[in-house]
């Protein structure tokens, strides 16, 4: 496994594997990674013959009053996942290279302000900026992401057809605990009574989709119960609750075809996401 710390000569590792006919496949994370990341890992080995995992904790998609200063940093062991897991490259660049200097261009799509978007201003801006950057310069022909952060592959791929970059977005299944609660790297800052409470995310959405299984079909009528589910948890102060188009992130009234519901919500201080599609068929 090799590790690439600045952009020409990832550029050009990246550059001899599709020379070589290699078929390259880029997972972008912030590193901490856990078997959700991991899951990725394993997609892309299945898929590519040269496997880039990108480790960059980016500061352009993190508020003013968020977490980057805190947010957990395990490069060491980050790469010892990565290398049991055969991966070829690990592009892991300083802030500096990536950012040599203010930015005059950013890329935006123009769902941003859905879901995580309306509370986090700014923030999916920050994610196409870098991902379309990584995109550049590691050219992958596959990419990977989670479902997980379902509005961030939403926004990928609207961003991916606008401006016709040749990659191939590959979307994920989520990977939780064995009691439920979806992976994440932030799940570490959960105290012990927090990490407790953050089960009402998962309880939540399984209540909508025991709701949709038994034939409900209204958005309102089957948030209802998970909303009042989350507001009555102690210590979890809940942002959204949705059920939308899983392509334009747009709110449904009636689930006639596949539909997200999604949740994001603070317990304590930390910002939990999760969700479930909901697939009449
Ligand atoms: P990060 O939060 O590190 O996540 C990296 C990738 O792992 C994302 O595609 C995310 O959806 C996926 N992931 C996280 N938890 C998961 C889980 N429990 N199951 C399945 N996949 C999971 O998302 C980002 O980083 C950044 O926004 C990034 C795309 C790297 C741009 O900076």
């Amino acid at each position: 496994m090799k590790v690439r710390t600045t952009v020409e000569p990832m550029r050009a590792a990246a550059r001899v594997a599709r020379l070589g006919g290699l078929r390259i496949g880029l997972v972008p994370t912030m590193g901490a990674l856990h078997e959700g990341h991991l899951s990725l890992v394993r997609a892309a080995k299945a898929q590519c013959e040269a496997v880039v995992v990108s480790i960059f904790v980016n500061p352009l998609q993190f508020g003013p009053n968020e977490d980057l200063a805190k947010y957990p940093r395990t490069f060491e062991r980050d790469c010892e996942l990565l290398r049991a897991e055969d991966v070829d490259f690990v592009f892991a660049p300083a802030v500096e290279e990536i950012y040599p200097e203010k930015l005059s261009t950013y890329v935006t799509v123009e769902l941003s302000d859905r879901l995580c978007g309306r509370s986090r201003p700014g923030h999916f801006r920050g994610v196409t900026t870098v991902v379309a950057k990584l995109f550049n310069i590691v050219q992958p022909h596959m990419a990977f992401f989670g479902q997980k952060d379902a509005a961030q592959v939403a926004i990928i791929r609207r961003m991916v057809r606008d401006l016709n970059f040749a990659v191939e977005i590959i979307a994920c299944p989520i990977v939780r605990e064995p009691d439920g609660l979806a992976m994440s790297s932030r799940n570490a800052y959960l105290k012990p009574q927090e990490r407790k409470s953050a089960l009402v995310l998962h309880r939540a959405l399984q209540a909508i989709e025991e709701g949709f299984r038994q034939g409900e079909r209204r958005a309102k009528a089957l948030t209802e119960s998970g909303k009042q589910m989350i507001v009555e948890e102690p210590g979890v102060e809940l942002d959204y609750l949705e059920i939308v188009d899983p392509d334009s992130l747009e709110a449904v009234e009636m689930v006639s075809r596949t539909a997200l519901a999604a949740v994001g919500a603070f317990v304590g201080t930390t910002r939990l996401i999760d969700n479930v599609l909901l697939d009449p068929e």
